[in-house]
């Protein structure tokens, strides 16, 4: 027993985590009384609020120009503003908060070690060597070697130096549209915007990603000719690199980009393609992984185990913790790149992720992830019926995408309609992500059919305004 705190035998488990009961039902939104708009959004008290505080606060993300709304608090798939205005959240902050806004056991986690113990460097914690093992177990194969973080971004720089480490090479390969960060490596993976990075460092190349909506290269009838990427790739690495190539650095589905999926048999021929040529595979799931689009890893949707793999965003369900994760064989190079830092692994983090893994077990968010994608999609396929400026719609797992066209024979990007569509939904009282053209939803993992419909319901509604504002309806 400990002498410096209280006695807390019989309340927490063995993990290290308090016993929290609490209704199944907590997360529900009241469709009657959901979304509940009284001002704006953005109302009032809203501008006010963000007038003063960006006097000082600079560097606003694009989604905050364009919208900016403040948040009050939130509660399993709703949030509410300063306003009183009450949103559907199909967003999950920024594809984070899976599992809800404050749900219950991950809020007593993390509260538990906010008054027992926030910070011990990199020291081993209970806490942190029951979520440790618990991660290796829900991960697929021998992904069994780790360091913990505190952005995606760290998580994905320690995924590199770990490759370099590994092969003793320093090149890397990643793909046109990839975002993986804005810290100068993981910058230097992904598409240049003058927004995070102006600039690549030397030895980091971007290749043509396959599409399957907006396929490069086609077979003679039309379908996407995976081979032909492949065969490109090669010729790039023999004539284009030094030969010096690490590791080739992907999302398995890009989200940024806007839920852009690969064919089925990319990843496998990708995973061959690099192990022949002693390449590292490197699967960034900061967006994908942990139950976003219905399985631990995306990647396991097409059988395939990367060498490497960062976890972000949906691992801490808000609580800032990330992962780098390597196979055996490879992770003894943790070793040889000083990993550690001053924030990954402490005792709030381990707690809220242990929480979080443990709740999408409990709950069957997994499998609900995947139903409610499949029942999306349907409704999604319905919309393309209705509004001709649909050109195509995708959706695996709580990872959706809406792509808006002019023509859907040219398939010209709809920029104003995206635009439109975006406010004319917030407005109505969802709560999302702007992306351009494409429409990015990321629903929580917890909704319900119901409550998953009441959202498309408003896109539907939104996208026929927009149609008919632009004369495209
Ligand atoms: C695929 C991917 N990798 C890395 C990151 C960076 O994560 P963070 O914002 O936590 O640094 C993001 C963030 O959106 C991401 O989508």
């Amino acid at each position: 027993m400990s002498t410096l705190l209280p006695d807390d035998t019989g309340l927490i488990d063995s993990n290290g985590l308090p016993h929290v009961e609490y209704d199944p039902d907590w997360c529900r939104a009241d469709l009657s009384r959901i979304p509940h708009i009284v001002a704006g959004p953005p109302g009032p008290e809203s501008k006010r609020i963000h007038g003063e505080a960006t006097g000082i606060y600079r560097g606003l993300s694009g989604q905050v120009r364009l919208f900016p709304v403040c948040w009050s608090g939130g509660k399993g798939v709703v949030l509410e503003d300063v306003d009183g205005n009450r949103s559907l959240d199909f967003s999950s902050g920024i594809y984070v908060t899976g599992l809800g806004h404050c749900h219950p056991k991950v809020s007593e986690a993390v509260a538990y070690w906010a008054k027992r113990l926030m910070n011990c460097h990199d020291f081993t914690t209970p806490v942190k060597a029951a979520l440790v093992e618990k991660l290796a177990q829900v991960l697929p194969g021998d992904l069994q070697g780790m360091q913990l973080y505190d952005s995606g971004t760290v998580a994905v720089e320690a995924a590199l130096r770990i490759c370099r480490a590994a092969t003793g090479r320093t090149e890397f390969l990643s793909c046109f549209m990839d975002f993986h960060g804005k810290t100068l490596g993981s910058a230097s993976c992904a598409r240049m915007n003058p927004m995070y990075a102006s600039t690549r460092m030397p030895g980091f190349y971007m290749l043509p990603r396959p599409d399957t909506y907006r396929p490069l290269w086609t077979r003679e009838d039309g379908s996407l000719d995976t081979e032909a990427y492949l065969a490109y790739y090669a010729q790039f690495i023999e004539e284009g690199s030094t030969g010096q190539v690490a590791a080739f650095v992907l999302e398995p589905i890009q989200g940024w980009a806007g839920t852009i999926m690969p064919p089925d048999d990319f990843f496998p021929k990708l995973r061959r393609f690099c192990d022949e040529r002693g390449i590292l595979l490197v699967a960034d799931e900061v967006l994908t992984g942990m139950g976003r689009t219905g399985q631990w890893l995306c990647l396991q949707h097409w059988g395939v185990l990367p060498d490497v793999v960062t976890l972000g965003k949906g691992l801490g369900n808000g609580f800032p913790v990330t992962a780098c994760v390597a196979r055996e064989g490879i992770a003894g190079n943790f070793d040889r790149i000083s990993a550690s830092s001053s924030y990954g692994g402490n005792p709030m983090a381990c707690a809220a992720a242990l929480a979080s893994i443990e709740v999408i077990e409990e709950e069957g968010l997994l499998e609900n992830s995947r139903r409610l994608g499949e029942v999306a999609l349907k409704r999604m396929r319905e919309m393309k019926e209705t509004h001709r400026i649909i050109g195509d719609v995708r959706a695996k797992g709580c990872l959706m995408g809406i792509e808006l066209v002019k023509d859907r024979a040219t398939k010209e990007p709809f920029e104003e309609a995206g635009k439109l569509v975006y406010v004319n939904a917030f407005r109505k009282g969802l709560a999302w992500i702007p992306a351009g053209h494409i429409l990015r939803m990321s629903p929580p993992l917890v909704m319900n059919e119901d409550e998953l419909m009441a959202g498309l319901n408003i896109i539907d509604e939104a996208i026929g305004e927009a149609a008919r504002e632009l004369g495209y309806a």
